[in-house]
């Protein structure tokens, strides 16, 4: 079953789509992760997407569609697409790829949310930087302050777009360019909207009942 989990930046889509990782065996495709490891590594790809990441703005359609083109196959059980399709185009590309495997969305889920509660989750987050595990200022702290409660690590990381400034100009990108997506999706009735303000595990449970529907 392949699925778009859609919402603004700090929805819960990342959350939400490592729990489908780990709990049905569906493979999360981030193409932001794709994105920070390729200018983690200096790749000729993270060279072009960083400046354009550290400002909030889209990459461009064509390196995050072959992004995607690359990995798509590696989750041939069911992908989870987190954070694309981004624009019209990109939903286009999507459509493409997936019809050239014989393959059809089943639903995208949109987590609607409080932009402004956003803001609080997105700048107090924060990560572990040996595995991942993540944590916020306020709402998830470790349980030892400054160890990893997962692997014990120390040492912990922020994304650079994670500022104020930015979480509103990558929200202001959402708004013009993303949602307006979503009467695409409409119009094939894939479209189902769940609270993404709720608890996580009441968003998980709002996720399952869609996936098990
Ligand atoms: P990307 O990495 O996709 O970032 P984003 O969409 O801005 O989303 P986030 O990762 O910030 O949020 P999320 O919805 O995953 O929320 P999360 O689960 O982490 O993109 C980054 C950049 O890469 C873009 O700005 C762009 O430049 C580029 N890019 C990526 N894809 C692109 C594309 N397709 N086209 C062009 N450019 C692209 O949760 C956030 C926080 O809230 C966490 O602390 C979490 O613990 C907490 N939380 C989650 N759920 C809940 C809940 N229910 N209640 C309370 N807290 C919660």
């Amino acid at each position: 079953m392949d699925i778009i989990l859609l919402g603004p930046p700090g929805a819960g889509k990342g959350t939400q789509a490592a729990r489908l990782q780990q709990n049905r065996g569906m493979i999360q495709l981030s193409t932001g992760d794709m994105l920070r490891e390729a200018v983690a590594k200096g790749t000729p790809v993270g060279v072009k997407a960083k400046a354009v990441m550290e400002a909030g703005e889209l990459v461009s359609d064509a390196i995050v569609s072959a992004l995607i083109g690359e990995r798509l196959d590696s989750a041939s059980d069911g992908a989870i697409f987190d954070g694309f399709p981004r624009t019209q185009h990109q939903a286009e590309a999507l459509e493409m790829l997936l019809a050239d495997r014989d393959r059809n969305l089943a639903h995208v889920i949109e987590l609607v949310v409080d932009e402004e509660a956003l803001v609080d989750r997105i700048t107090g987050r924060f990560s572990c930087a040996q595995c991942g595990a993540n944590y916020h200022d306020r709402f998830h702290r470790p349980k030892v302050d400054g160890t990893c409660d997962v692997c014990g690590s120390h040492e912990f990381k922020r994304r650079p777009d994670d500022n104020e400034a930015t979480v509103r100009t990558r929200m202001a990108e959402y708004r013009a360019k993303t949602a307006p997506i979503l009467p695409f999706y409409e119009e094939k009735g894939l479209v189902r909207r769940i609270d993404g303000m709720a608890s996580v595990d009441d968003v998980a449970a709002a996720i399952d009942s869609i996936l098990d529907s």
